[in-house]
């Protein structure tokens, strides 16, 4: 194959680079994936070069085994991209030998910079070369700042160039709920209000804010977790089927979600939201500190590190399904989940059938990949009547440990191959920074507070409360 790529990554020294992309971009390599890339140029504004950051990077790959076809990849260039003239050594690097035929531009950096940068590829003549744009989120901190970012970006390159990542969309079981509602005739005709009773997700994890507390402090969980991640899974759970699995197609049915949610107000906001931060607490048996603490920020007195919402999507399809969202930092344990709850049949033919166990899908996202539908069969045996007994079908592939990948690797790959399906487009992301800035507004509205919650357990009792006044109850 022909070396086509060059691998362009602002923030090469930062800790989204050294913590998922260049462990990726490895990983790929081992796979014999990363054939035509020819190089990965990472920049930053630490003075190093390229011997010693090979050097650094080999510390971490740590396996001497084809290790320096690797590194031989790997290029620093010392940038600071606020300044124009430094862009010149790196279009001097693109053109020689002589410019690959696609240049991929990695922004790994503060949002804020992206818009400079752009500005800055595109004076520096760098852009004369075929070039794509990968942005990280968060696309912007609300909804103007996110359009600024699209705007300044948008003047530079087409949006079929631009790649916003949110790296859920690279998880295998998010892309299983598109095979899953699209592939099998079965689940399309009770997917929605007659049969739905309700949709939770969840995405709990069990680190704290870790060395990111400044970043944290200002941005909290509804902004870091729910303006992305989770509102990208109800989007590929709630959306149409689409025409086609074009990257448009799907995206058109995406937005039309985020554009029918129900906008949570100062009237509605009480009743439809919780906001929790950690306290002291234990996890796994061993103490931890509370939020406050263990960030340093005693300012941050009212950031949340959890939230809960009861969601909705006011369409014709989901009108009066609830859907609860949740997702907070020192829970009890990490996982990621999505359960379609489906409503209690009408009466209960079976002595022993309390109506207690109505089916399910649980789509597991992590830590494992599995889903699972919760049905009722018969207990078997002599017993007089017919009595009833759980039972959980896996749909589960028969795959062997060796083809787990990370989501960053698939994500990469599609954007070596141009493919946007995976990735947001800029108006998905402005519609729910929209929805997102309207309960932000209401939280500040109606004076909506943290509840403090013990590092360990699953958020303040109010979430619990959020489902039990609907007489429904989470799936734990
Ligand atoms: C990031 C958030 O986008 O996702 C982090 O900024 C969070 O706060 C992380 O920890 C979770 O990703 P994953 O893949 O570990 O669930």
């Amino acid at each position: 194959m022909t070396h086509m790529i060059d691998l362009v990554i602002f923030g090469g020294t930062g800790d989204l680079a050294q913590r998922k992309l260049l462990p990726s971009l490895w990983h790929l390599h081992r796979a014999n994936q990363l054939d035509r890339v020819r190089r990965i140029i990472c920049l930053g504004r630490s003075g190093h070069d390229t011997p010693a950051y090979r050097a650094q990077i080999a510390d971490q790959i740590n396996d001497a085994a084809e290790s320096d076809s690797f590194l031989g990849k790997l290029e620093y260039l010392t940038l600071d991209a606020t300044q124009l003239s430094d862009f010149d050594a790196l279009s001097h690097l693109l053109h020689n030998p002589a410019p690959a035929e696609q240049t991929v531009f990695y922004l790994a950096t503060a949002p804020a910079l992206y818009g400079t940068i752009c500005e800055h590829l595109k004076s520096s003549g760098v852009l004369a070369l075929p070039s794509r744009v990968v942005l990280e989120k968060p696309i912007g901190n609300d909804l103007a700042s996110c359009r600024e970012i699209n705007q300044r970006v948008l003047a530079v390159f087409n949006e079929s160039n631009v790649f916003r990542i949110d790296h859920y969309l690279g998880k295998e079981t998010v892309q299983n709920l598109l095979a899953l509602r699209f592939g099998n005739s079965m689940f399309d005709p009770v997917w929605n209000s007659h049969h739905v009773d309700n949709i939770q997700i969840t995405v709990a994890e069990s680190i704290g804010v870790e060395g990111r507390g400044d970043f944290y402090a200002q941005t909290g969980a509804l902004r870091d977790m729910v303006q992305n991640h989770i509102l990208q899974v109800l989007c590929l759970v709630a959306m149409e089927p689409p025409a086609s699995l074009e990257a448009d197609t799907i995206r058109d049915e995406k937005l039309k979600v985020l554009r029918a949610l129900t906008p949570i107000t100062a009237d509605t906001v009480k009743k439809n939201s919780v906001r929790g931060q950690y306290d002291d607490g234990a996890i796994d048996g061993q103490p931890v500190r509370g939020f406050l603490e263990e960030g340093g920020f005693a300012q941050a007195t009212n950031t949340e590190t959890f939230v809960a919402l009861r969601a909705g999507v006011h369409n014709w399809r989901w009108i009066n399904v609830p859907i609860y969202l949740r997702t907070g930092k020192r829970l009890a344990e990490r996982y990621s989940e999505i359960v379609v709850e489906f409503k209690k049949h009408p009466f209960s033919l079976f002595a022993d059938d309390q109506n207690h166990t109505p089916n399910k899908l649980v789509i597991n996202i992590q830590p494992e990949e599995s889903i699972t539908l919760h049905t009722v069969i018969k207990k078997p045996g002599l017993s007089r009547g017919i009595k009833l007994e759980p039972v959980e079908l896996t749909l589960t592939a028969d795959t062997d440990k060796k083809q787990h990948y990370d989501a960053y690797e698939r994500l990469l790959l599609d954007v070596f191959a141009g493919d946007q399906t995976l990735f947001m487009r800029g108006d998905e992301v402005e519609a729910a920074w929209q929805w997102i800035d309207g309960i932000i507004q209401a939280w500040q509205d109606v004076g909506v507070n943290v509840k403090p919650y013990p590092a360990g357990t699953m958020g303040p009792a109010a979430a619990q409360a959020l489902t039990e006044r609907d007489g429904r109850s989470w799936y734990d």
